[in-house]
């Protein structure tokens, strides 16, 4: 089959590579992608917001398959349109992306649910934003409620900075309209832990387990990110927990939207704390986590397109994937200063060096420039490694990252330190 993967990030890189891989898959197409990517799949200079015409895209190729990589595209509506049009799709439509498009909805969703999940409000207004965070107290947790690229979440230690918080995402300063609504939470204390699941209707197959690092400092200090840093499996995750964030978490949440006359196709991720009452929802994405998506990829043994199509067309079975019994790790290289202001257009030289060490580079934020790769992102590179236990597979991405030449690059020296301590 012809597959067509929509987004440029490190994680529709390790999906173009695993179905570049498949046996089922005979050509992998991408659009817009990005110079890694094209060592795997042909790419294509659409974007991934431009839906009409990655429509009219969709039918000159006559692709088989369509499989969304970002949220933002979903949550515009380009699944509804593809499906419209026939074609089968892995990615949900608009009202269920609704459950990472919005906080509040998702939120709402829990609570009919009946989820575990933080005691929380919606809020619209400064006033009263500042007044609820007055009478609970600090810590607090502050998230507009709209897509903010990871970054749009403040966990706040004492009122005043939750307070400036509130009243710069609701005056529209910090992320525009994303801001308008915020949600206020309890703070939640513990492990935390992303679930994914393939989703199909009623069918419901869980991924491996893995954990991401969204801080941006060693320690796990610092602003949010996107991730910093992500393995799989997840000590932390035992398959008693897996087996409890399936039954009480993903299941009623799924049954909760079929009886809006939701109909979820694709990733659904759930982000949990490890409380000590047991998992809470910390949020819902409706796609593969970025980076958790390349160890996940990096472990998968089953044929990736013909699950994902699988899904698509509602004939997913009940089955667990295999997955090897390797652990792999994937560490992200930023740019210096991400996720605030940084220098795009740098030279990155090495890449040859730190795969010939073992480990498998997956591009994000670069671009071609003059015929020299640079880098054109915040993250940039993906450095994954697999082996037989998650410390070796460490040891291969940091002797292998040694190798890399670029002035600007900043990583975190301590992926997965809370699975090897
Ligand atoms: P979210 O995008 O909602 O997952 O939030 C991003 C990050 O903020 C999470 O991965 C957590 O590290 C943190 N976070 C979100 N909600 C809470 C909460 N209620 N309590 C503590 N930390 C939270
Ligand atoms: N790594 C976190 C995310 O993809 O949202």
């Amino acid at each position: 089959m012809k597959v067509l993967v929509v987004g440029s990030g490190g994680r529709e890189h390790a999906l173009c590579w695993k179905l570049h891989q498949s046996p089922s898959v005979t050509q992998v197409l991408c659009a817009p992608g990005n110079p890694g990517i094209a060592s795997v799949a042909r790419c294509l200079a659409i974007a991934a917001e431009d839906i009409p015409t990655l429509l009219q895209c969709a039918q000159s190729e006559q692709v088989d398959l369509v499989v969304v990589g970002p949220e933002v595209p979903l949550v515009m509506g380009l699944a509804d349109q593809l499906r419209s049009a026939g074609f089968a799709v892995f990615g949900p439509d608009q009202a269920a992306a609704e459950l990472e498009g919005s906080k509040a909805f998702s939120k709402q969703i829990m609570q009919e649910a009946g989820v575990p999940t933080a005691a929380f409000e919606v809020h619209h207004n400064a006033d009263e934003a500042e007044a609820l965070i007055r009478r609970w107290g600090a810590p607090i947790v502050v998230k507009a409620s709209g897509l903010a690229a990871g970054k749009g979440v403040v966990v706040a230690e004492d009122v005043e900075t939750a307070v400036a918080a509130a009243r710069d995402m609701l005056s529209g300063n910090s992320f525009g309209s994303a801001g308008a609504e915020v949600v206020i939470e309890a703070c939640l204390r513990g492990e935390e832990a992303s679930c994914l699941f393939i989703v199909s209707g009623d069918t419901i197959v869980p991924l491996a387990s893995s954990q991401d690092h969204k801080a941006l400092n060693e320690g796990d200090r610092g602003p949010n990110t996107g991730g910093m840093g992500a393995y799989s499996p997840a000590p932390c995750v035992t398959p008693a927990i897996a087996d409890g964030v399936l039954e009480q978490i993903v299941r009623p949440v799924i049954a909760t939207l079929k009886q809006r006359g939701i109909h979820f196709i694709g990733t659904l991720y759930a982000g949990i704390m490890l409380c000590d009452d047991g998992p809470k929802t910390l949020e819902f994405n409706v796609r593969f986590g970025d980076p958790e998506c390349q160890p996940l990829m990096m472990r998968l043994q089953s044929d990736l397109g013909t699950v994902l199509l699988a899904a698509a067309q509602g004939t997913l079975e009940d089955v667990p994937l295999q997955w090897s019994d390797e652990s792999a790790i994937c560490v992200v290289v930023a740019s210096r200063g991400y996720p605030a202001a940084f220098n795009k257009g740098e030279s990155i030289k090495g890449l040859s060096d730190i795969e010939a060490q073992g480990a498998t580079v997956f591009h994000a934020g670069t671009a071609m420039k003059d015929g020299q790769l640079v880098n054109n992102g915040g993250r940039v590179l993906g450095v994954t490694a697999s082996a037989p236990d998650l410390a070796a597979a460490r040891e291969t991405v940091y002797q292998a990252l040694s190798a890399l030449r670029w002035q600007g690059a900043y990583y975190r020296r301590d992926i997965a330190h809370r699975a090897l301590t």
